[in-house]
């Protein structure tokens, strides 16, 4: 263990902990959407994809935020770059995105500009320009290359930063890099993925990820199977959540959920088909298959911690026979870590040792009233096994996202409107289970030169 994730286990736990109030500015104000560009995207570490997706030389994707395009490419086996996606000459966008995608991705040796011809290498060296003698002065290297974006990976996830000033990626992802290190979420592949544009804000959509508070209300029927509210902890830049969890019973604060009836053996099975059938994230086949074992395997009245012991063992062993090796972590770790982290400012990482549940959101254009929202369930795949996936756009009523999500994705809208309204005095998160929504708006003060959390009393 670092240092860094001795002291997240320990120093940061009380920050932000007094009832705070947001003001609504930054969910509504056109203007404050616009400064967002230059203050806060333009300044931030953003995930744009997963290492896998650029195996080989030549392998590139685009990522669009606000006005900027980015592009990411493979240019040597062990070296990713990444560029404005502009050409040089006259400012034509370099690569397309196809029309209703979410971005151009593809395998090439060069890029090509498709309105005067000019070429660039995957080094982003220009290295065709017609006609090049008309330009007496000289076309100098340094004037057409493509302008260098940073790019550094983590976690299996490739990020880029458009500020030469911004702290290196590590830095500026302790402690909660720390505490995922253990969890290898680097070998974990997409089992699906899909995106919409919601009717909010990019903070609402993520905010209604970012705490348990919601659970009993906006999914009740997960009350049937225990007791699904935790904490929310400030953790610098970034926030962490878990579920409360008694002492002995620390790995079940991790999305591993052990389900809480008379009979510990049935309630987990129940949980754990529920899941899978009306969320399919959080679990793995694996892990609803030795769920399903549980009464056949245990005698009746096992105590719950027996049975959360026996069934993660099971998993873990049927997994191992099919060449999928679970990270062990040590129960510390996993409860410090909890079940979720809001890497700032807008991606959430929901870990377990074998799947992981992320969310991102973003502007769609300047309007504060948009967003573009991702969800991908990741999970440990035998070698070679892994299923070809592709961003699909899932609209909120698709049937393909099941029943739990679209709870979440009827209070979106609901909530940006609501706020518009004269008598609504700006949110006042639950300063133990919604302080990362606190934390956000407190960290992106620090960016932006304004919106700070103020207190309530
Ligand atoms: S704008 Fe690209 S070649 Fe002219
Ligand atoms: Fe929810």
């Amino acid at each position: 263990m670092t240092d860094t994730t001795e002291s997240a286990l320990t120093a940061t736990e009380e920050a932000l902990s007094t009832p705070r109030t947001i003001g609504v500015e930054a969910y509504l104000s056109p203007d404050y959407a616009r400064a967002e560009r230059d203050k806060l995207w333009t300044k931030v570490w953003q995930q744009v994809g997963r290492v896998e997706e650029l195996a080989q030389v030549g392998d590139f994707l685009t990522y669009d935020i606000l006005d900027d395009s980015i592009i990411v490419v493979r240019s040597a086996p062990d070296t990713l770059r990444a560029y404005y996606n502009v050409c040089s000459h006259r400012g034509r966008r370099l690569i397309d995105t196809p029309p209703g995608a979410r971005e151009a991705h593809g395998r090439r040796k060069q890029f090509v500009c498709g309105f005067h011809g000019w070429r660039y290498d995957l080094e982003g060296r220009n290295t065709f320009a017609a006609e090049q003698q008309d330009w007496p002065c000289g076309l100098t290297p340094d004037r057409t290359r493509l302008g260098e974006v940073r790019v550094d990976t983590w976690g299996g996830w490739i990020w880029i930063t458009m500020d030469p000033e911004a702290e290196p990626l590590r830095e500026y992802l302790e402690p909660a890099a720390g505490l995922l290190d253990p969890f290898q979420l680097e070998n974990m592949r997409y089992r699906w993925r899909r995106w919409l544009v919601f009717d909010c804000n990019w903070k609402v959509a993520l905010e209604a990820f970012m705490e348990t508070y919601h659970v009993p209300y906006t999914h009740p029927e997960f009350m049937n199977f225990g007791n699904f509210l935790g904490w929310s902890r400030a953790q610098g830049k970034h926030s962490n959540i878990g579920y409360d969890a008694p002492k002995g019973m620390e790995e079940n604060q991790a999305k591993l959920r052990l389900g809480a009836g008379p009979d510990a053996r049935m309630s987990t099975a129940e949980l754990q088909n529920f899941t899978w059938e009306n969320a399919n994230t959080n679990t793995t086949r694996t892990l609803v298959d030795a769920a399903n074992r549980l009464v056949a395997e245990l005698p009746e009245g096992t105590p719950a911690d027996q049975v959360l012991k026996h069934w993660l063992q099971s998993a873990r062993e049927y997994d191992a026979d099919r060449g999928v090796v679970w990270p062990t972590v040590d129960p510390q770790v996993v409860a410090a870590a909890g079940t979720a982290w809001q890497i700032f400012p807008n991606f959430q990482i929901g870990h377990a040792l074998n799947n992981m549940l992320c969310y991102s959101a973003r502007p769609y254009g300047y309007d504060p009233d948009k967003c573009i929202f991702e969800a991908a369930v990741y999970e440990l795949f035998p070698a070679g096994q892994e299923p070809k996936t592709e961003w699909e756009y899932t609209a909120a009523d698709d049937p393909a996202w099941r029943t739990v999500l679209p709870q979440d994705f009827s209070n979106m809208a609901a909530v940006q409107q609501g706020m518009k309204t004269r008598g609504f005095a700006g949110p006042m998160p639950n300063p133990y289970r919604e302080r990362s929504v606190v934390n956000l708006h407190h960290n992106l003060a620090t960016y932006m030169g304004t919106g700070a959390p103020r207190d309530l009393a």
